[in-house]
């Protein structure tokens, strides 16, 4: 199969799926790289369209089993034929469907899943889980699984040739989950230059005082809180409280290192 163009499409509110998926590219052999972070809502009103000669690394992290609640029902990706290895990535303790249901996205809209992938990464709801990830270490994992897609596809004819990927997960798919933290703004602190509204993936924070417009929609993702460069951003001090006490609880449990587990 000649691919020609590798194209690295992800949602990552705090940048460690991107972080991965560029891990995986170096391993593909020199190909051209482009970009497309699903992460703006702007960015998934467009529609992205693929040949059977782009090799697609579509990218999401785990939220509570599943991928994030942006993505489920996302219909904005077209693909014709075009193989694509499904990559999700998540904080140490377990991705249960999500990665049959990234799959089963991009087997929807038209592509061929020839390979997939859950890796570890700093957990962002608590660093001590996953802490540092990925490290050189995983890097070499991600660069192997890249040369091993390359491999795959350079000795098959075309993507239908390929025999279906058996992907861990259940259908239907563990019930999304919900965590009752929203960040706040300290005024005081802040200095207004609106990184914050940028980094949102939800589009819920405004641009006059910075704070969030609808707490329901708010995923809890930490992207505003990691963009914010004066440290102006973050939980209210009860509902800080109450996520250390829960995400310490889980970092005991899942306190085992976690090895990526491909499917090729
Ligand atoms: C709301 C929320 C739910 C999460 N659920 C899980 C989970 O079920 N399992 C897990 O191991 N990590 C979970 N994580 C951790 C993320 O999957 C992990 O930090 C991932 O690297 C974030 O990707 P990003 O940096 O691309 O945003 C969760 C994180 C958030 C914010
Ligand atoms: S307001 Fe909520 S959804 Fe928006 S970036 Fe902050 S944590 Fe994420
Ligand atoms: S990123 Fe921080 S400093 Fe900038 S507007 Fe938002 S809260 Fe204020």
């Amino acid at each position: 199969m000649n691919i020609t163009t590798v194209h690295l499409v992800y949602f990552s509110p705090t940048g460690s799926t991107h972080a991965v998926l560029k891990a995986i590219a170096r391993g593909l052999g020199g190909l051209p790289v482009r970009e497309h972070d699903l992460t703006p809502p702007g960015a998934r009103d467009a529609t992205l369209s693929f040949g059977p000669n782009d090799l697609v690394l579509l990218g999401a992290p785990v939220y509570y089993g599943r991928i994030p609640a942006p993505l489920h029902g996302y219909a904005r990706l077209k693909g014709a034929r075009t193989p694509v290895a499904p990559v999700v990535v998540y904080g140490n303790r377990e991705y249960e469907d999500a990665l049959r249901e990234l799959t089963d996205v991009a087997a929807a809209a038209g592509f061929v899943p020839v390979a997939a992938g859950a890796f570890v990464a700093e957990h962002s709801l608590n660093a001590a889980m996953g802490s540092g990830r990925p490290d050189a270490a995983d890097r070499e994992v991600l660069c192997a699984f890249g040369q091993a897609v390359a491999g795959k596809l350079a000795a098959a004819a075309d993507a239908d040739a390929l025999s279906p990927l058996k992907i861990t997960g259940n259908t239907p798919y563990r019930p999304y989950g919900s965590m009752p933290f929203v960040p706040e703004v300290t005024p005081d602190v802040c200095i207004g230059c609106g990184a914050c509204v940028e980094a949102c993936p939800v589009g819920i924070i405004e641009d006059e005082h910075f704070t969030v417009t609808t707490p329901d929609a708010c995923l809890c993702c930490m992207a505003c809180v990691k963009a914010c460069p004066v440290d102006a951003r973050g939980l209210p001090a009860e509902q800080t409280e109450q996520l250390r006490t829960r995400m310490d609880a889980l970092a005991r449990k899942c306190a085992a290192r976690r090895e990526a587990e491909t499917f090729l």
